[in-house]
This record gives C-alpha cells, sequence and structure tokens, in this order.
C-alpha cells in the first residue's frame, strides 16, 4: 500500500492506494472512530461490481450500512439527484457523524462529495474512487459540484473527504474506453508537471504494471498541488489544463464526449494556442498531439457548431475579468497561466481542429 498524505491542517487526510483495499475499508473507518451507521453512494455498475464487498467489509466491523443508487451517467450529477439523495438520508435517519463513502468514478465522487458537504452543513466523506480519472484526479482536493442549467460543476464547493481509498483492482473491470478517458488527465499531469509521467504513457508501460505506480505518482502531484492552493487561487489552475475548451466540448456535445475525451482534445487546443504565441515549440506540440492519439484520445473537434463550443466557453469558471484563462504547456513539464489569449486566435485554432 501506498499512503500519500495531503497536509491541510485540521483538513488533513490520507490517500491509501494498491491492491485488496476494498476489503479494508471497514477496519480503516473503525480507526477513524466510526462505528454505527455508513451510506454507500454508487450506481448500478459499480454497484453490481463492488458493493458487496464494501459492504461485508464495513458490516463485517459492525457498521450499519445504507447503499444508495444513483442512475450511471454524467447527467445524474444533478441538483435533482442530490434532492432525492438527501430524502434518503433522513429516512435512513443520518446524523451529522454518518459518513458518506462515494462508490464509484468522478460522477459519484462529485456527487456525493457536494451531498456529503451540504446535509446538515455537513458530515464525513470518505472517497473510494474506481474509475482511473477519479484515482488520479476527482478524488483528491476536495471540489465537489453538480452541474446545473448548461453549466458544469457550477454549483459546488470545496470539501475535503476524510480518506480517499484507491483500490486499484477495481481498474481491472473498467470498460477500455473509461481507462482511456483516465489515460487523459495522466497525460495532463505528464505536461504541466512530470515529463517523466508523459513519457511512460508515451512508450506504452503496461497497463497493469503501470496502474500503481502511475496512480500513486499521480496522486502524489495533486496532493502536493492541493496542499500549496487549496481554493484554487492560483497554482491549483494549472490543472485545468485542457479543460478551457474540453468543458466547452462536453457542454455543447450534451456530454455524450466525456471529461476525459474532452480535456484531450482540450489539451491539443491549448498547446497549439501555445505555439501560435510563441510558447512551445513545434516540436513539442507534435509530441503532445501524437501521444494523444497513441493513447487512443481523440484530438479532433466532433461535429459540433464552433458558435456552440464557443458559446459555452463563455461561461467557463475559469474567466477573469471578463478573459478567458487558458493553461499553455511552456515544455513537456511545464505550463504557463495565461488570461490574455485572444479569442480570434482560440476561434482560427479550433476551426483548423475539425476533421
Ligand atoms: P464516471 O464517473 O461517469 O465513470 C465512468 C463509467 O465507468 C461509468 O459508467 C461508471 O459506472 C463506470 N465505472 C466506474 N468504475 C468502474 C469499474 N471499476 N469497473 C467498471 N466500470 C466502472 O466518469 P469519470 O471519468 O470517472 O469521472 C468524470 C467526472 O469527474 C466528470 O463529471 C468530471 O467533471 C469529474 N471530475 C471532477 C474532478 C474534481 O476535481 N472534482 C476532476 C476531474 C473530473
Ligand atoms: N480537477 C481540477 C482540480 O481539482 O483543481
Amino acid at each position: 500500500v501506498k499512503t500519500i498524505k495531503v497536509n491541510l491542517a485540521q483538513n488533513t487526510y490520507e490517500i491509501r492506494i494498491g491492491t485488496g483495499l476494498l476489503e479494508q475499508v471497514g477496519n480503516r473507518l473503525e480507526a477513524l472512530g466510526f462505528k454505527e451507521k455508513v451510506v454507500i453512494i454508487t450506481n448500478p455498475t459499480v454497484d453490481g461490481l463492488y458493493g458487496q464487498k464494501l459492504k461485508g467489509s464495513l458490516e463485517s466491523a459492525g457498521l450499519e450500512v445504507a447503499t444508495l443508487i444513483v442512475p450511471d451517467g454524467e447527467e445524474y450529477k444533478s441538483l435533482e439527484e442530490a434532492g432525492k439523495l438527501y430524502e434518503q438520508l433522513g429516512d435512513f435517519q443520518a446524523e451529522r457523524n454518518t459518513p458518506i463513502l462515494a462508490l464509484g468514478g468522478g460522477v459519484i465522487g462529485d456527487l456525493a462529495g457536494f451531498v456529503a458537504a451540504t446535509y446538515l452543513r455537513g458530515v464525513p466523506l470518505v472517497q473510494i474512487p474506481t474509475t482511473l480519472l477519479a484515482q488520479v484526479d476527482s478524488s483528491i482536493g476536495g471540489k465537489v459540484a453538480v452541474n446545473h442549467g448548461k453549466l458544469k460543476n457550477n454549483i459546488g464547493t470545496f470539501y475535503q473527504p476524510r480518506l480517499v481509498v484507491a483500490d486499484t483492482d477495481t481498474l481491472r473491470t473498467l470498460p477500455e474506453v473509461e481507462f482511456k478517458n483516465g489515460l487523459a488527465e495522466v497525460i495532463k499531469y505528464g505536461i504541466i508537471s512530470d515529463k517523466t509521467i508523459f513519457d511512460a504513457v508515451a512508450e506504452k508501460v503496461p497497463e497493469i504494471e503501470w496502474y500503481y505506480i502511475g496512480v500513486a505518482r499521480c496522486a502524489a502531484i495533486k496532493a502536493d498541488i492541493v496542499e500549496k492552493d487549496e481554493k484554487d487561487l492560483g497554482l491549483r489552475n494549472i490543472l485545468n489544463y485542457g479543460h478551457t475548451v474540453g468543458h466547452a466540448i462536453e457542454i455543447a456535445s450534451d456530454y455524450s464526449i466525456k471529461h476525459g475525451q474532452g480535456v484531450a482534445i482540450g489539451m491539443v487546443a491549448a498547446a497549439w494556442i501555445s505555439r501560435e504565441m510563441g510558447i512551445l515549440s513545434q516540436n513539442n506540440l507534435v509530441t503532445i498531439r501524437k501521444t494523444i492519439v497513441g493513447a487512443g484520445l481523440p484530438v479532433t473537434l466532433p461535429d459540433l457548431p464552433l458558435e456552440e463550443i464557443l458559446q459555452a466557453m463563455q461561461h467557463d469558471k475559469k474567466k477573469v475579468s471578463g478573459h478567458l484563462r487558458f493553461i499553455l504547456p511552456k515544455t513537456i513539464g511545464e505550463v504557463v497561466v495565461n488570461d490574455k489569449v485572444e479569442m480570434g486566435l482560440v476561434e482560427k485554432i479550433l476551426k483548423g481542429m475539425y476533421e
């Protein structure tokens, strides 16, 4: 087991990464002082695969368990589903010290985290990520949110979990397309911070060998960034490399383009903008694009009107004083935050990215 600490004063917690960890969750909760009720929030897919294993571990530790199921899909990361969960928590008589365990990918983590942050003004949250994307990124750092209206993650808060348990065995059942979605965030870590991670993806280190070490290295980068800038006021912005265009594509496609795919296209767009602005070399742009293609991820815009993508971008949370904020690679392993990208340039690049 690899343990990474996220040091945030009284909100400090551990990320535990390794195999066979689902079976140990009951004991970990006991060690954290939880002895009575516990709520699992998950979806039917993940419940079918891992619900019983987790429940068994909790019951062995003497905990009373309720499992609340949300349908599978980004469209259920909504206030409406949160409302249903609040009611079910009430029915179970969940109390201030009843932990919520988010068992699933980033959708479940964000939604269950949002519910944990708001139910009774906050109940303990434990993240149990089961997708590569959630293990390397979304389960760490306390960003919890739902989508509302045409906007993504626009209703939310910062709410740190009490524990993150990333059982890498769960990645073995991940559909290939979801593994690739996770690779998009892994490539992101490579470009923003650590070229050796980028090279490992480029060289196609075998997936299974890579799981344990790769997840831990990405999680450590995120933990370090979150410790330095928990509330996303500066440094943490770099985690949004590829997300300005990526989120806009997700929204404009009504979420038929998934987060990782959007980020992949967005990373190429930002790299291209960076090259045009003289910040990134042509060679590095080509390498970034090639590696993203090699990971089985898209690099061209889907068949959506440019207007809709541009419009979705205008609502971006990363907007500062009316300017869009772009994270631009300087080289592979280093990015800069830039608020001065001309919309004309963004439009020109995106126009050139249709197949
Ligand atoms: P997801 O949660 O939709 O999971 C992808 C699919 O895999 C789902 O169908 C799910 O049921 C299934 N699945 C999950 N675990 C499985 C397993 N072990 N085996 C088989 N199938 C499994 O998608 P995701 O890519 O994990 O997360 C995307 C979401 O995360 C987006 O909503 C995005 O906005 C959010 N996100 C949040 C943060 C953050 O910091 N909070 C960061 C990045 C992304
Ligand atoms: N996924 C972006 C962040 O956690 O800040």
